[in-house]
């Protein structure tokens, strides 16, 4: 049996039936990643069961095969609610005031990290690659090598990565973050965030840097910057489409030749909204003449609702968006709608499309696909204003949008301001090489870059074959340059 890609992640979306557009970057991804392979998305069924049952459940839709577990109430509450959601995602964002640790909690994690591992080890053949995501599974790679597992197996954060200083508070950080280099190759959003991880290992782990490999004991770890991105050529055509749709009609109707802002979050005290919601009454404050003629649409469906930090950002959001209403709204224009659910992908592209101005102002952020997706939806002839977060990972990337630091409510409005009244030549001036960079740099190549990577670094015996395996070409057909 040749190589399969086996991608492990907390929430795996199966799709419904094989025509169901994908929902979420995750799913996306995936798609991209198992594109002319063989290959199974291996995680949590997102059912929580008292007696989850033993054996893995298997359905296979669009020729990928999806591998689910079930969790029981505890593996949820001290796993995913706890380590993961109040200490790992927290600190990872740089907000060590939110972290709440416990030690059952952190058992909790390990527990469910050599769970994974027992159930998908006994799936395992020889020569699969491995692709781990994000900060729920950094031990699964420990696990799996003590288990005897020698395939290449690689991880990705898909969050930020802070800084050594802000690493260290987190309890038991050398066994939680030290178990990613158990893993072949550790993948960042950005240099930055390759940077603070470099710098927390060769400082805090001591470890050894030979040939750009980290050397811990035994242990040898690559790291690498690969920015996620769109599927940016089937977006803008989803986007063209859906542009035209009844809801997107309905709602550009209801507006009334007011502005439409849109903003686009998980309910996420990373994300900023409160800061946004500052902003936008500020431009409301300072700027009378804008009153009535622009409405900001803030689509919030709600998340981790069991976690303590996501319940008080929620009471926060609702109190100042119902202050701004209440102080500038009239009978006939509401400033800013808030909508706490979620829209499938192409009702999405649509809103997208019809926006004039997205906001997407985290106060720290992995990557944020809204930035990437708003710019691939917009008509290059008439394009809308994208206000971005210098905080967010696709700042790096996206840096003719008007950058924004989401802390100075001033510069925000003001950005916002200049957004609305921003000429035509210069929108277009501004989006068209973006579009350009999103065109070269999609899901597909983010996936190819990430696994030729990994594979990149397989002893020598494996390497030829692993990369023809993987990338399914016969031995005179070199898939790209070894780098
Ligand atoms: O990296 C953050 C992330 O894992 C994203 O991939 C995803 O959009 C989000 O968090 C989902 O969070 P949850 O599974 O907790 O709802």
């Amino acid at each position: 049996m040749g190589a399969r890609v086996i991608i492990v992640s907390n929430r795996v979306a199966v799709p419904d039936s094989p025509r169901t557009p994908l929902a979420g970057g995750m799913a996306v991804a995936v798609k991209a990643a198992l594109k002319n392979r063989k290959g199974m998305w291996f995680g949590w069924s997102g059912k929580v069961s008292d007696e989850p049952v033993e054996t893995s459940q298997a359905v296979e839709v669009n020729k990928v095969t999806y591998v689910l577990i079930d969790l029981s109430k505890s593996d949820i509450q001290e796993y995913y609610n706890g380590l993961a959601n109040s200490v790992l995602w927290p600190t990872l964002h740089y907000r060590v005031d939110l972290q709440e640790y416990s030690r059952a909690d952190a058992s909790g994690y390990m527990r469910v990290n050599r769970m994974f591992a027992d159930r998908l080890g006994a799936l395992l053949n020889e020569d699969d690659v491995v692709w781990v995501h994000d900060y729920h599974l950094m031990l699964l790679g420990r696990e799996l090598r003590s288990r005897g597992h020698r395939n290449r197996i690689g991880f990705f954060l898909h969050t930020p990565c802070a800084p050594p200083d802000i690493l260290q508070t987190l309890p038991q950080h050398k066994e939680i973050l030290g178990g990613l280099t158990y893993y072949d190759l550790v993948g960042f959003q950005t240099e930055n965030d390759r940077e603070n991880f470099a710098h927390y290992l060769t400082t805090i782990g001591a470890a050894q840097v030979r040939g750009g490999v980290f050397e811990i004991g035994s242990r040898k770890v690559r790291l690498g910057a690969f920015p996620v991105s769109i599927e940016s050529k089937a977006y803008m055509r989803l986007a063209r489409n859906a542009g035209r749709s009844a809801l997107v009609a309905l709602v550009r109707e209801s507006l009334g030749g007011s502005r439409l802002v849109l903003g686009v979050d998980r309910l996420d005290y990373s994300k900023g909204i409160p800061d946004r919601v500052k902003a936008f009454e500020r431009l409301l404050e300072n700027n009378p003449e804008w009153r009535g003629r622009v409405t900001l649409l803030q689509i919030t469906p709600k998340s981790r609702s069991d976690v303590k930090q996501y319940g008080e950002i929620e009471s926060e959001v609702t109190g100042l968006i119902g202050k701004v209403n209440g102080q500038f709204g009239d009978a006939a224009w509401t400033p800013i709608r808030y909508v706490n659910r979620s829209y499938s992908r192409t009702v999405l592209a649509g809103l997208y499309r019809a926006a004039d101005v997205a906001m997407v102002t985290p106060l720290r952020d992995g990557m944020n696909l809204v930035a990437k997706e708003y710019l691939a939806a917009q008509d290059p002839e008439d394009p809308g204003v994208l206000v971005l977060s210098e905080f967010a990972g696709a700042a790096k990337e996206l840096d003719r949008a008007l950058i924004v630091n989401p802390h100075e409510t001033d510069a925000v409005a003001a950005a916002l301001k200049r957004a609305l009244e921003m000429p035509l030549a210069e929108r277009r001036e501004r989006h068209a090489p973006m579009v350009a960079h999103l065109l070269e740099n999609d899901i597909r190549k983010w996936a190819e870059d990430y696994l030729a990577a990994l594979v990149e670094g397989a002893p020598a015996r494996n390497l030829l074959a692993g990369i023809r395996a993987l990338f399914g070409v016969s031995s005179d057909q070199a898939p790209f340059a070894i780098r």
